[in-house]
């Protein structure tokens, strides 16, 4: 398997302010190539002379059997399903071709950054070959300072969204598999040396000693830096060393970051040669025995889980407008707490998170059953988790890093799943580590709670389906919960669909009734869990999945959202809502 190859030095960028952007959104020109002949030749070799060379015929006679310049068009960022009747379902390569000139300033480097691409790409630059990426949902960038050109620059990037049974996620999803560059494209440009990555946040269960480091990229590595929290009257200064590092260790007297005062504060990180900001939030997050302690006090995580489907239009969300209709949903509902599923959400919903004061779960498509003994599945699924913990590692509102969903009991998914939370820890001591696990019985009424994966869990997440895929709802008043361990648990799927609209009695499936029955005998089981710290009903809104084709009912969404697709509550929403207003400010019922 391909994994990320780097023809020129691939940076993880931070995305503050206050660095040169250029926006390559808009229009870009496609050709859908589902044969792949813009990329292998007949004998199914790669060819010298794909689509990537973006040629033209020189003369009358010359033979060219594809041209951008007379192709579709379709828009960045976006799926390409949403776009097109004809490629609803499509699943394949397309390629992508944007035109632009840059003037580059001296003394300076150029990156092109992509918020995301689903799932495998391949990117070139004036016909060379700058980098590829596999994973649909976390951002990459290339260095293109030596290809750019002034004028008449060729960026084709070849997306493929094929599903293959090694990759992660695997061939079997209850979600829409959107294909595209799906994110914003943009142009990065930076001094020739840049602070190129820093982490600052409390250290691990303290309330006033920031810890991390900043890294600079570039000839001048040994510089003097400055760390700037203005408003807290902070101003520390450090010295990178030859690799261009520096630890920072300070204590400060700053107001935390919660849901009731989620403060930001202006971060300024100044070298010699650069300077970045960025808004941080500084809080802590831990557990004790069963609790989860935001800041030293327990709190209860009433949440709900969010597919990144776009609010009223479908299609894979991306814009700052989604997140804030998506997140301002939620907190009508009275959440403090999102489970964003199944894999790394667009950065917008993330920094509104911070901005709104809603804690975050952020998670890998390591969903069902993916190859746990392939080598390459787990080098791409530890890379996606590592680009998932680059970018949001200073998010105040990212609590919880999910590495899988639903995953079968086995030894080499153990060690596979043990080493992704080793890996993350080694990245991110700071936050807890979690999981999407699942149940069984041990008599008739006793659910049992005791995955050997919870021994390496800092919270239990828990997906249950009572009422909907396991019996009628009044069953769950009949079930006693346990737990092997002395952990805090989220319940992190529960519920069941409903049609918005479809009414019948409470115990008749897809209507209204049966949904909001399901919810109250739900609610009334998780009230009884004496280790239970969290809740995330499955779902905030109806979203589209290929598994669910019942006409008249589903047609390929499905139905177990609070709120349907086009923004109207079911009465289960307003069930969920009254249970979240029973908790008191402090997030204590
Ligand atoms: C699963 C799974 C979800 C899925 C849901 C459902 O538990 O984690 O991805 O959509 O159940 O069946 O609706």
């Amino acid at each position: 398997m391909r994994s990320i190859i780097l023809l020129l030095s691939l940076l993880a960028i931070a995305n503050p302010d206050g660095r040169k952007t250029t926006s390559l959104d808009g229009k870009w020109q496609v050709i859908v190539d589902p044969y792949e002949s813009g990329f292998y030749d007949y004998r199914y070799k790669p060819s010298a002379n794909g689509y990537f060379k973006d040629a033209k015929p020189k003369s009358k006679s010359d033979l060219i059997e594809y041209d951008f310049d007379r192709s579709g068009t379709l828009k960045v960022p976006g799926d390409w399903n949403t776009q097109s009747d004809q490629l609803f379902f499509y699943e394949g390569t397309i390629w992508y071709r944007k035109s632009f000139d840059y003037e580059r300033r001296p003394n300076t480097r150029l990156f092109v950054y992509f918020g995301a691409a689903n799932y495998f790409a391949d990117v070139y630059l004036n016909g060379e070959k700058i980098g590829q990426h596999e994973g649909g949902f976390t951002p990459f960038n290339f260095e293109i300072t030596k290809l750019v050109r002034d004028t008449g620059n060729s960026l084709i990037v070849k997306v493929d969204n094929k599903r293959r049974r090694d990759a992660v996620p695997t061939l079997m999803t209850d979600w829409w598999n959107y294909g595209g560059l799906t994110r914003h494209v943009k142009l990065v440009e930076t001094p020739a040396t840049f602070v190129h990555d820093y982490f600052i946040q409390l250290q691990k269960g303290s309330r006033n000693r920031v810890s991390g480091w900043v890294k600079l990229d570039g000839d001048k590595r040994s510089q003097k830096i400055t760390v700037r929290i203005p408003e807290a009257g902070i101003s520390k200064s450090f010295t990178t060393d030859d690799s261009g590092s520096a630890a920072i260790d300070f204590t400060a007297d700053l107001k935390l970051w919660s849901p009731e005062n989620p403060k930001l504060y202006d971060v300024a990180i100044e070298a010699e040669t650069d300077q970045v900001r960025d808004q941080i939030g500084f809080r802590s997050i831990e557990t004790k025995g069963t609790d989860i302690l935001l800041n030293g006090r327990p709190i209860f995580l009433r949440g709900v889980c969010i597919h990144e489907e776009a609010p009223l239009r479908g299609g894979r969300a991306y814009s700052r407008e989604d997140a804030l209709t998506l997140l301002g949903w939620a907190k009508e509902l009275g959440a403090n707490f999102v489970r964003l599923a199944h894999y790394p959400h667009n950065e917008f919903i993330v920094r509104e998170a911070d901005r709104m004061g809603i804690m975050v779960w952020s998670e890998i498509p390591v969903y069902w059953t993916i190859l746990w003994e392939n080598p390459a599945t787990f080098e791409n699924a530890r890379n996606q988790l590592t680009e998932m913990i680059e970018r949001d590692k200073n998010r105040a509102a990212v609590v919880i890093w999910s590495v899988a969903n639903e995953t079968p009991l086995g030894d080499a998914r153990l060690s596979f799943l043990k080493n992704l939370i080793s890996h993350a820890r080694s990245l991110d001591s700071t936050r807890l580590m979690s999981a999407a696990m699942e149940r069984h019985y041990t008599d008739a009424t006793t659910q049992m709670i005791d995955d050997p994966l919870g021994e390496y869990l800092d919270v239990l997440g828990c997906n249950e389906y009572v009422g909907w895929y396991d019996g009628l709802p009044e069953k769950a008043d009949r079930l006693e919960w346990k737990s092997k361990y002395e952990k805090p648990l989220v319940m992190s799927e529960f519920g069941g669909d409903a049609l918005y609209g479809h009414h019948g009695d409470p115990l008749t499936r897809w209507t209204e009734e049966y949904q909001e029955n399901l919810y109250q005998h739900q609610l009334n089981m998780l009230k009884k869990i004496p280790f239970l710290r969290g809740t995330a009903p499955w779902i905030l809104m109806d979203f589209r999945s290929p598994r669910r084709p019942l006409p008249g009912i589903q047609d390929y969404w499905n139905r177990k959202g609070l709120i349907s697709n086009r923004g109207e509550k079911k009465k289960a929403f307003y069930v969920m809502q009254q249970y979240y207003r029973e908790f008191n400010a402090e997030g204590v019922r």
